[in-house]
C-alpha cells in the first residue's frame, strides 16, 4: 500500500470540522476525510488555529490520533498557522506563543514545520515587527527549534509584499490571486522566489466558480462573482470544452505548472473530493488551451486589495 507522496499540492482543511461537535456522525465524517488526507498521496496538510473556530485541527488531532492507534503511519505533514485572539483581536508575541501551544494541543503534536502568521489585519506592520509583536514570537519559536519555518499567510498582496520585504520569512502563502482569473500575486511571488521563500498558493479555484462553472450564484475570493466574471467564466469553459477539458483542470494546472508556485493549496472537503483532485493533477492540458485562455483577456477579478481583507 505504498502510494507517491506529491508535495506539488497541499490540501486545505478550511472548513473542515465546522458545525461539527465531539461524538456527532457529522464529526465521523470529518474525522474520515481528515484520515484520508493525512494518509493520501499528498504531502502537506494546511490548517490553522482559527479555521473552523479550532475544530479543524482537533478533528486533524482525532484522525492523527486514529490513525496512530491502528499501528499506521501519516503520509502528510500539517502546517498550521498563528491566528489573533478570536475575542480581543489581540496578535502579539504572547498571543503567537498561545496560539502555537493551542495548535499542540489540538492536533497532538510536539512540535510543527511549517507555521504561518495568519491575517495579521488586526495589527499595523509597525505592531507586529516591533517589540513584543506577532513576528517576535514566531521568530522566537523558530530560534528555539520548535518549528523548521515560519512563513506570512494572508491576502492583499501591498500588505503582503511589506511582509516579504523584511526578510524574515521562510515561506509565503498567497490565496485567490494567483489563478486563471486574477495574478495581481505575481510580482508578490516573485519577490519570494528572489529571496528562496517556499511560496504556497492557495484557492486555485477562487474558492468557487472555477471549480463550479458559471453557474447562479458562484463566488470568487468569497464575494459574489458578477456578471461580467461569470460571463468571462463561460468562455473559458466553452475554450476548455473543445479541447476535452474541464475549466477546473485548467485552473488546477494554471497553478501548477507555474514555476513561482511550490504547492497548490487545493481545498478537499471529502474523500471523494480528494480522489477527483489526484484524477486532476493527472490531466494534460495541451499548450494551445493556454494560448485560447490568455486570449480571452484579463479577467475582471472581484477583488480589489485597495479595499480589501479577505
Ligand atoms: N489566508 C490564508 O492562509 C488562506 C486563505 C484562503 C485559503 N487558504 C487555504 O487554502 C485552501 C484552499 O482554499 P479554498 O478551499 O478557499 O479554495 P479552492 O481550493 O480554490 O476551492 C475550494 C472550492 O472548490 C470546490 N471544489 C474543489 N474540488 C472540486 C471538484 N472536484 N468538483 C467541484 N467542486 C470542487 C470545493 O467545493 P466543495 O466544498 O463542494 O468540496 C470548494 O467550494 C483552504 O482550505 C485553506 O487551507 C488559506
Amino acid at each position: 500500500m505504498h502510494q507517491p507522496v506529491f508535495d506539488d499540492i497541499t490540501v486545505g482543511t478550511s472548513p473542515l470540522g465546522r458545525d461539527t461537535r465531539p461524538g456527532s456522525p457529522e464529526e465521523a465524517d470529518a474525522v474520515a476525510t481528515a484520515i484520508a488526507l493525512l494518509t493520501g498521496p499528498f504531502a502537506r496538510v494546511d490548517t490553522s488555529n482559527a479555521y473552523a473556530d479550532g475544530r479543524s485541527e482537533e478533528v486533524l488531532g482525532t484522525a492523527l490520533a486514529a490513525v496512530r492507534e491502528r499501528g499506521e503511519r501519516t503520509t502528510a505533514e500539517i502546517v498550521t498557522k498563528v491566528d489573533a485572539d478570536p475575542r480581543t483581536g489581540a496578535f502579539d508575541r504572547d498571543r503567537v506563543l498561545r496560539s502555537y501551544e493551542e495548535s499542540l494541543a489540538r492536533l497532538g503534536l510536539e512540535r510543527i514545520g511549517t507555521l504561518h502568521l495568519h491575517d495579521p489585519y488586526s495589527v499595523t506592520t509597525d505592531q507586529a515587527f516591533g517589540p513584543g509583536g506577532a513576528v517576535e514570537g514566531l521568530r522566537e519559536l523558530r530560534d528555539a527549534g520548535a518549528v523548521d519555518a515560519i512563513g506570512i499567510a494572508a491576502g492583499p498582496v501591498p500588505l503582503m509584499r511589506e511582509y516579504v520585504a523584511t526578510g524574515m520569512f521562510d515561506a509565503l502563502l498567497t490565496h485567490n490571486r494567483f489563478t486563471l482569473v486574477d495574478r495581481s500575486a505575481s510580482v508578490l511571488l516573485e519577490d519570494a522566489r528572489r529571496r528562496g521563500m517556499r511560496t504556497y498558493n492557495a484557492a486555485p479555484f477562487g474558492a468557487g466558480i472555477l471549480a463550479s462553472g458559471a453557474t447562479p450564484g458562484a463566488t470568487y475570493g468569497y464575494r459574489p462573482a458578477g456578471a461580467a466574471l461569470t460571463e468571462w467564466v463561460e468562455r473559458a469553459e466553452r475554450a476548455c470544452a473543445a479541447h476535452g477539458i474541464s475549466l477546473r483542470a485548467a485552473a488546477l494546472h494554471f497553478s501548477l505548472r507555474s514555476p513561482l508556485v511550490d504547492s497548490t493549496v487545493v481545498g478537499v472537503s471529502s474523500p471523494e473530493r480528494l480522489e477527483q483532485l489526484v484524477a486532476l493533477r493527472d490531466v494534460v492540458v495541451p499548450d494551445e488551451l493556454w494560448v485560447e485562455l490568455e486570449g480571452l483577456g484579463t479577467a475582471p477579478s472581484p477583488l480589489s486589495d485597495g479595499e480589501d481583507a479577505a
